[in-house]
């Protein structure tokens, strides 16, 4: 890839902007020239850090005329707003996931992006990650026959890490269905490459104090015939990472759960202030740590694709091929940053006009299909995304 840089702003610099931080950087075609966020402290560490412009409004970031692109890393209920209004300023936008809090919200954002000419793409999230990318190319092959069937676990204990109130209230996009099924769904998607059909699933919590969307256990129905399992359980005792050889969900090696759950550890009181505490340029946030290069690629829990003429097990060190011939490991590039395939998306999206994979009408699907779980669950029924359905 070569050619200009992107220049950057960035709306939000909270964890999942410092999540981004190592691929922003390392990047040779995206510049960090400015941000917005509400809390001083972080507007004051992105100043320090990267010499750049530090808004207190986001309107004076869109309004900014030296950058090309905005990265929102806010919290999910300003998604839809602030990519709007980014677009209608001529700037490109990267929008986090989940793109917005429903289909109604997603068809507006597309929309508007199309009329400003834009480009407008969502992640990170697990569906670019480096063995979903290689497990895709050797489906392309055709040598294995048509993916059949997917199976998803990913238990953590996201429920009890900091959290802000809305992050545990579905109704503003909390509880795990359209924070973490959204990385689910962008993963089969992906794999699979054809129109969810049919969604039934049940969400469940038995923890009423961490709001009512703690686990959830989903079928997708593909059009093309092949169906995804998915279950994720966030209350934080069994951990999927123990199926990756306890590489985090990050990419860093951690040691198995020998002492208290996560949510004996969350404090009484506080909570908020613990979780801002942790974003850029906040008193409890340890930022050189968060920014190392992690030694492995990240990953969401166990997944096993079976095709016609193999299973594949993508990890994040390899994707394992297990074949009526035999076993064969497919090695990730060791050399990649996680989340670089993002950013190369959007210089190729923004700069080059590279249709991206994670386009707006695209992601809007994962959304539907959020919505679809919660919908199927409350309802007890099957939902139909398809008109001939
Ligand atoms: N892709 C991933 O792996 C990943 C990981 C973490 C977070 N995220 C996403 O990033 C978004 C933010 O989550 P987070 O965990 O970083 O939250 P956070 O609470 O750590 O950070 C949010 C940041 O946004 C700031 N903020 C508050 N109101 C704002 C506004 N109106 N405009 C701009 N900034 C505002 C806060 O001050 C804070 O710095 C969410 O949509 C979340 O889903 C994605």
């Amino acid at each position: 890839m070569s050619g200009r840089a992107i220049r950057l702003g960035i709306s939000g610099l909270g964890r999942g902007f410092v999540l981004s931080l190592p691929a922003m950087r390392a990047h040779p075609h995206i510049e960090l020239v400015a941000a917005f966020d509400p809390r001083p402290e972080a507007r004051s560490a992105f100043a320090r850090d990267f010499g750049g412009r530090a808004y207190a409004d986001f309107a004076a970031l869109c309004a900014d005329r030296e950058i090309d692109a905005i990265y929102i890393a806010s919290p999910h209920q300003f998604h839809c707003e602030q990519s709007i209004r980014a677009v209608q300023a001529g700037k490109h936008v990267l929008v986090e996931k989940p793109m917005a809090l429903d289909s109604a919200e997603c068809r507006r954002m597309a929309a508007a992006a199309s009329e400003a000419q834009v480009a407008l793409l969502v992640g990170p999230s697990h569906g670019y990650d480096s063995q979903i990318e290689l497990t895709r190319r050797l489906i392309d092959t055709g040598a294995y026959g048509q993916v059949r069937m997917l199976t998803m676990l990913t238990y953590t204990d996201f429920l009890y890490r900091p959290r802000r109130a809305e992050e545990l209230d579905p109704d503003q996009g909390g509880g795990v269905v359209f924070s973490q099924a959204s990385h689910q769904i962008d993963i089969v998607r992906r794999l699979i490459g054809s129109e969810i059909e049919s969604v039934f699933a049940r969400t469940l919590s038995w923890d009423p104090g961490r709001g009512g969307e703690g686990a959830y256990s989903a079928m997708l129905n593909f059009a093309c015939g092949a169906c995804a399992t998915l279950v994720y359980n966030g209350h934080g005792l069994f951990d999927t990472d123990e199926f990756a050889g306890w590489i985090s969900e990050t990419g860093f090696q951690k040691a198995p759960r020998a002492g208290p759950s996560a949510r004996s550890r969350l404090p009484e009181d506080g909570e908020a202030q613990l979780k801002a505490g942790r974003g850029f340029g906040g008193a409890l946030a340890d930022v050189d740590a968060a920014v190392q290069h992690p030694p492995h690629h990240e990953h969401f829990g166990l997944l096993i694709v079976s095709c016609d003429g193999a299973d594949f097990r993508p990890t994040p060190v390899e994707v394992i091929e297990l074949g009526h011939a035999g076993v064969r490991a497919h090695p990730l590039p060791s050399s990649a940053l996680p989340r670089q395939s993002v950013f190369d998306a959007l210089v190729s999206t923004a700069r080059d006009g590279v249709a991206p994979v994670h386009g707006a009408e695209w992601s809007a699907g994962t959304i539907a299909a959020c919505e679809a779980i919660r919908r199927s669950a409350a309802e007890r029924r099957v939902i139909n995304l398809l008109p001939h359905t």
